[in-house]
């Protein structure tokens, strides 16, 4: 039997940290076995809050740290699609296709899109934005995706996408898959900061790209229970940034729940905590390393991954254009015209 498609991916905007790994990354690579994945980074998206040049200058940069990291923590090009969206220019035309499927009242509602306008600083909200999400639904609608993995921020996109799909359907003809949203369980990691959400701009980050002497720095400095002002004092161990890290990559359970009692009871410095965590992380990254280290030796090797994915992604999105111009009956339009022009140059020819 065929295997059930997924379709997801990142905008390119730089290195992905220990965040996207537990809330997306390491899902995917789960997923590459059961699913036939393609993977997206999506220029385009980028461009919905940020035009100018000197954004666009650094996506090229951005494209190729998004496809190591994606190899680094072993999306395997073998199994997997990874791709580039602009180099796909199907997808504008589907997207096109689909902005007469949904009400500009109905995307105004989605949540997302006011936030992502107001982090940018933008007043008013541009077309390109308030399209987002059709443009994510014909991301996932081109390779017919039936499930798309994503955060729950992206959960009103991938509605939007199924409603997009069931008019779609109902207007022309039974086409896509109606796709389910999957939210991953772990939702997003603290920063080292203490800050709920772990991001480059708030600079509470730990890249995958991080060495390890730059994970060591960035652990011992973290931020830990503020009460505890010697290692005597009882401490707080529930939303503690440093045990929460320890849970999702530490796997010595023992040394875990050890240092948790100790700490409940005053018995351990942070110091010592904090070794731990760095041991434990630099444990969890080094395959990753080998495998960044691996690619980036061999030159255009990674290039060459989104290059091949890209291709194959071409010829995905070509036929499923064909069959949703010709569902719309929009392809017999030009069909006729050509047909008649064709026997009309013929005709005198013949004369
Ligand atoms: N919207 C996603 C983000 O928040 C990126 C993205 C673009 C995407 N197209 C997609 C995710 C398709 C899942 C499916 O960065």
């Amino acid at each position: 039997m065929e295997r059930k498609r997924i379709l997801t991916g990142d905008r390119p905007t730089g290195k992905l940290h220990l965040g996207h790994y537990v809330g997306s990354l390491a899902n995917r690579v789960r997923l590459q076995d059961e699913y036939e994945c393609f993977f997206i980074i999506a220029d385009l998206h980028t461009l919905t809050t940020k035009p100018e040049k000197e954004y666009i200058e650094v996506l090229a940069d951005n494209v190729r740290s998004a496809a190591l990291d994606y190899l680094a923590v072993g999306i395997d090009p073998a199994k997997s699609v990874i791709y580039l969206q602009s180099a796909v220019p199907e997808v504008i035309e589907l997207s096109l296709f689909f902005q007469n499927l949904i009400t500009v009242p109905r995307l105004s509602r989605v949540p997302s899109l006011k936030e992502m306008a107001q982090g940018a600083g933008i007043e008013e909200m541009p077309f390109g934005l308030l399209g987002y999400p059709v443009l994510q639904a014909a991301d996932i609608l081109l390779p017919r995706a039936h499930l798309v993995p994503v955060g729950k921020d992206n959960v009103a996109h991938v509605e939007v996408t199924r409603e997009i799909a069931r008019r779609f359907n109902y207007l022309y003809g039974e086409t896509f898959p109606i796709p389910d949203a999957m939210v991953s369980e772990y939702g997003s990691l603290v920063g080292t900061d203490g800050n709920a959400k772990m991001s480059k701009s708030l600079n509470n980050a730990i890249f995958l790209s991080d060495d390890a002497k730059t994970v060591e720095k960035r652990v011992m400095s973290m931020y830990t229970d503020p009460k505890r002002v010697s290692a005597d004092v009882p401490g707080t161990v529930e939303g503690n940034p440093v045990f929460q890290y320890h849970d999702a990559f530490n796997p010595d359970k023992a040394e875990v729940e050890d240092l948790k009692s100790r700490y409940r009871l005053g018995k351990v410095g942070d110091v010592e905590v904090k070794e731990k965590l760095a041991r434990a992380l630099n444990t969890f990254l080094d395959p990753i390393r080998e495998r960044r280290s691996k690619y980036e030796a061999q030159s255009g090797l990674a290039d060459e991954v989104v290059y091949d994915g890209t291709m194959r992604m071409r010829e995905e999105a070509r036929a499923t254009l064909n069959l949703a111009k010709k569902a719309m009956g929009i392809s017999a339009v030009w069909n006729r015209v050509s047909r008649k022009a064709e026997e009309a140059k013929k005709r005198r020819g013949d004369k």
